[in-house]
């Protein structure tokens, strides 16, 4: 994965209950990020639709990901509120050469919905000497990451 990447999983739905209503607040997220990007005259960044990222009690869920920039996922989003504050932090996350985008300037909604922040992939998985050891970061670090 060479662009900076957003999943969106577009299977998201809150609960049983919500099942019955017709838009599924994962495709309403994704929709309504599609649409914001496409009146941008930025640099956008590669949206993609998922089908399920394995988080589905924690709806909406969404993820920043490319090769050697620390990899963000997203829980408890809101489909329509959320969006300004997704697309802000795309524009972060392309202009930080290694994912990391200062936690102070960071929007609201990724202060509060991180799931999880991994390590980057590196960009040869099979490097055989021995320095492709996963980062160890502790919930301490998280914060000035
Ligand atoms: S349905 Fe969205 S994470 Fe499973």
């Amino acid at each position: 994965m060479t662009q900076d990447t957003l999943l969106v999983c577009v299977l998201c739905r809150f609960s049983e209950a919500q099942s019955r209503v017709e838009a599924v607040p994962g495709q309403v997220l994704f929709d309504q990020l599609k649409q914001r990007l496409a009146e941008s005259d930025s640099e956008t960044i590669n949206l993609r639709p998922v089908r399920c990222m394995g988080a589905c009690s924690q709806a909406c869920t969404a993820a920043f990901m490319v090769h050697n920039k620390l990899i963000f996922i997203l829980s408890q989003l809101s489909p329509i509120d959320s969006v300004s504050d997704l697309l802000e932090f795309s524009y972060q996350y392309i202009s930080a050469s290694d994912g990391k985008v200062p936690y102070k300037d960071r929007p609201a909604t990724i202060k509060q919905n991180i799931h999880a922040v991994l390590p980057p992939l590196p960009t040869h998985p099979y490097n055989h000497s021995g320095d492709n050891h996963a980062q160890i970061m502790s919930c301490e670090t998280r914060h000035s990451i």
